[in-house]
């Protein structure tokens, strides 16, 4: 892959401690950040970064890390992917903004242009706004002024966002919901396909996908009943801890939507752009969503949201409904034209990255008592900790000193799920497959080290 050409710049080769993190220039500015940053902001790995280029990070105190959370599903090719530094360039040498609703300008019709071409079924019309949640709001308004109806559905093990809507569909309590509300009302959860945890205590294949079966009946009862506005899914769950769920799921939930005039919005914020091995998450089930949430890996970094959805879905919102000043800036739709030519590029690397990580992992899963599922598809593959495969009782701290053994030894790695008991592996798509057996080298030690110190 490109590696070599992106690490040039800055000389950043690693993984390289030259000072356990956080050293003294970084513990500077943690230190800052408790006298001037609110609280509500959480610092998961406590070191100040200073430059970062395709899949390293460098941080003040000379650090070099392996970069295994993109910037939490971000850049999927890699920090500075160098065709993407240009076309944004390219763009701020032009102009910086002019506002949509001002004036149209080409990068977002391209952009638009573009999504139709890309995204599954026939979705052919986009609005973009600044991150994945603003999109989730948007889809929602959209949806709500297409069918007038009223009810909204969601999984309990979801996350999409952190705006009063986003967080009334977001089943976590805690840190999402907890002590903001009065939330948004007519949000209705249902359980996922969470199999590892069945909610029904049944197995698949034999279960015949109940839990599809649970959820319509909740939309065929009252209050429900005939006032279903849309359902908002996840097709692999993110923050949920990597669920994917079975063969046959999604096309069973898209005629229960079917059935029941429900709009699908698919939520592909962090299954988006070749994550799953697939430009979309959904594409691996046979099932055409009626509106597409993309944020995160479609402008590597620069901030973007979009919803591309059915022409006449997205044709209801009266003029001037929608909008706001900075959506779909120049600079970010410029950036994500260029991430769609390199995530097409990168697509095919993530058979390789399934392959090595699957058979790993497969092999934790034999050989740990602690490691009690594996899962994912694609490049999205994580693991759940738990005290004994009998029991399943997660374990939340051992999976932080994981991730905190990772992060003193070079290795940045996300932690997830309902019970903060997921590992999950986020590596850039252009991973080279001798760099990616080295992270996973660095996690195993991690992991065995923990292990003993917790007694597992
Ligand atoms: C599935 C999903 N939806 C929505 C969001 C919210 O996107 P943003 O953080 O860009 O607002 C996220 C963010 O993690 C996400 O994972």
């Amino acid at each position: 892959m490109e590696l070599g050409r992106m690490v040039k710049k800055y000389n950043l080769k690693g993984p390289k401690i030259v000072v356990e993190p956080p050293g003294p220039k970084s513990q500077a500015a943690l230190a800052r950040k408790e006298k001037f940053v609110t609280n509500g902001i959480r610092i998961g790995l406590p070191t100040e970064l200073d430059v970062a280029e395709g899949p390293f990070m460098r941080d003040v105190d000379g650090n070099v890390f392996l970069d295994f959370t993109v910037g939490i599903g971000v850049h999927n090719c890699g920090h500075r992917a160098p065709e993407f530094v240009k076309a944004c360039q390219e763009q701020l040498d032009k102009f910086i903004h002019i506002c949509v609703m001002v004036s149209p300008y080409k990068a977002y019709l391209d952009l638009a242009e573009e999504m139709s071409k890309i995204c599954p079924g026939n979705l052919t019309k986009s609005i973009f706004l600044n991150s994945g949640s603003e999109a989730i709001e948007n889809a929602l308004k959209i949806a709500r002024s297409y069918n007038k109806k009223k009810w909204i559905v969601s999984y309990k093990t979801s996350f999409h966002g952190r705006t009063f809507m986003d967080i009334s569909l977001t089943g976590k309590e805690k840190p999402y919901r907890d002590g903001f509300g009065p939330l948004v009302p007519y949000v209705q959860h249902v359980d996922y396909a969470y199999c590892y945890r069945c909610p029904l205590k049944l197995e698949f294949p034999s279960c015949g996908i109940a839990c599809a079966d649970t959820i319509r009946t909740v939309m065929e009862s009252k209050p429900l009943e005939g006032d279903v506005c849309a359902l908002v899914g996840e097709p692999i769950q993110g923050e949920g801890g990597f669920i994917d769920p079975p063969p046959g799921y999604w096309e069973k939930m898209r005629k229960i939507m079917d059935d029941n005039g429900v709009v699908f919005i698919d939520d592909e914020v962090q299954t988006g752009f070749g994550r799953t091995g697939k430009m979309f998450g959904i594409e691996h089930w046979k099932c055409d969503p009626d509106m597409l949430i993309s944020g995160k890996g479609l402008s590597l970094g620069m901030p973007l949201g979009g919803v591309t959805g059915k022409e006449k879905i997205m044709a209801t919102p009266p003029p001037a409904s929608l909008g706001g000043t900075f959506g779909g800036n120049p600079v970010c739709c410029a950036g994500a034209l260029a991430s769609i030519r390199l995530t097409q590029k990168a697509l095919p690397n993530t058979k390789m990255i399934n392959r090595v990580e699957k058979k790993r992992l497969d092999e934790w899963k034999q050989k740990y008592e602690w490691v009690g599922d594996v899962r994912g598809l694609g490049a999205m593959l994580g693991m759940e900790f738990v005290k004994t495969k009998k029991s399943k009782e997660p374990v939340p701290d051992f999976t932080r000193n994981v991730q905190l053994n990772c992060f003193k030894h070079g290795l940045y790695i996300l932690t997830a799920g309902q019970y903060n008991n997921v590992i999950r592996l986020h590596p850039p798509l252009i991973i080279d497959e001798a760099l990616l057996t080295k992270g996973l080298d660095m996690l195993e030690t991690a992991m065995v080290d923990e292990a003993k110190k917790a007694g597992l």
